[in-house]
């Protein structure tokens, strides 16, 4: 059956690289799926995409918000519903937790909070897993650093780090449907242990 997966985490904790590993899971196990990604997904998600990582654009927390929900809304509807709909697996890097923790919890804005619960009530429904990656800060900016390029959020250091760190934690840590996974030492460990979670995952039925 068609699983709808999110991937979570801070910056630079391997999501992307992670997410490699759950394609050839997917691959050797003749799984049909797409990858998305949060912003973007549709050409029009990728346009917003490129608005709200720019680092010349100061803008507000809320208007980041509505600009992520507008993207994530075309998204949902348009890519990863038929999907699901059509028996593929969804794997998607960052979903609506990312504005809960980027722009309402670490951002302090009390109106991205209660859009989050609005669509919440929406997206839970069809989520079945969270893989949330993480690692300590110190590790997250050693490895956003050695990019070329880095967008608005990855250039706020290490004290923006362990905030988005510390609400990452404070949402995800009473779920039930939360794969939790400590990324600090080599990748080949993080894979081997994603590894075994996505067999649980694809071999239990419920
Ligand atoms: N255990 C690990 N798992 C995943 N990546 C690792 C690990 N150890 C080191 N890395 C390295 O950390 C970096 C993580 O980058 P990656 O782009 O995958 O992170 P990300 O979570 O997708 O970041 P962003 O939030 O900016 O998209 C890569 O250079 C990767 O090779
Ligand atoms: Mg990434």
């Amino acid at each position: 059956m068609s699983k709808f997966i999110v991937v979570e985490g801070s910056e630079g904790v391997g999501k992307s690289t992670q997410i490699k590993t759950i394609k050839s899971f997917l691959e050797e196990y003749k799984i049909e799926y797409i990858v998305t990604r949060e912003p973007g997904g549709t050409s029009f998600g990728e346009s917003i995409r490129s608005i709200i990582l720019d680092q010349n654009n100061d803008t507000d927390n809320l208007t980041d918000s509505l600009l992520f929900y507008a993207s994530r809304y075309e998204n949902y509807n348009k890519v990863i519903l038929p999907a699901l709909k059509n028996g593929k697996t969804v794997i998607c890097d960052r979903f609506h937790y990312s504005t809960l923790v980027y722009q309402g919890i670490v951002g302090d804005d009390e109106l991205v909070k209660k859009i989050h619960n609005i669509f919440d009530a929406i997206f839970s429904k069809s989520i079945d897993h969270i893989i949330y990656l993480y690692t300590d800060p110190e590790e997250s900016l050693k490895r956003i650093s050695r990019r070329s390029i880095t967008d608005k959020f990855e250039s706020r250091g290490l004290e923006y780090l362990n905030k988005l760190n510390k609400a990452y934690e404070s949402i995800f840590s009473d779920m039930e449907n939360v794969i939790k996974l400590n990324t600090s030492r080599d990748k080949e460990i993080t894979k081997k242990n994603l590894l075994e979670k996505l067999k649980t995952i694809f071999t239990t039925h419920d």
